[in-house]
């Protein structure tokens, strides 16, 4: 089955429900999907993922450095999923979904424009747009019928 993996920070769990809710709507379109938080994600199931979605709130005008190291690693890993997203809740600026998605291109990941910012705790419409990222990242994974 085509496999999604979100990975995300998040200090107080806004940004973690956005992915959340994006496992749901992957989950919905039938293909595997999992959410996990950068500090315990494994190189390993994201060399195995057909796309990655990377979430980060937003701090001092960017995403936190250990977010930041963390996708470097991933150019080091060589992993290269076909599909890419960038997500993530923000106060005033929300630049971080922005610069993830620039990283994630410049180690070679396509990367589905525009990014999803939700300012501070998602309401239930900013949910089902995270679903809705969902379900367009496993329609790109899926083979065509
Ligand atoms: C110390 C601190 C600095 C912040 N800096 C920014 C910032 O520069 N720009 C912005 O848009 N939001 C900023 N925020 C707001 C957070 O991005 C926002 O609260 C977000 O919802 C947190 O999501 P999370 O629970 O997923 O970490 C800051 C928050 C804190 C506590």
């Amino acid at each position: 089955m085509p496999k999604v993996v979100v990975v995300y920070l998040s200090t107080s769990g806004n940004t973690k429900a956005m992915a959340d809710a994006i496992v749901e709507g992957a989950v919905s379109r039938n293909v595997d999907a999992l959410a996990m938080n950068f500090h315990e994600a494994k190189i390993e199931e994201l060399k195995s993922a057909d796309a990655i979605a990377i979430g980060s709130s937003t701090f001092y005008y960017k995403m936190l450095p250990p977010m930041e190291k963390f996708i470097e690693s991933l150019a080091k890993a060589n992993v290269k999923a076909k599909v890419g997203a960038a997500f993530g809740s923000y106060g005033w600026s929300g630049e971080a979904p922005g610069m993830i998605a620039e990283k994630m291109r410049e180690i070679g990941i396509k990367v589905i424009d525009p990014v999803l910012r939700v300012q501070y705790a998602p309401a239930e419409k900013d949910i089902e747009e995270c679903r809705r990222l969902g379900k367009d990242i496993a329609n790109k994974i899926k083979p065509a019928r």
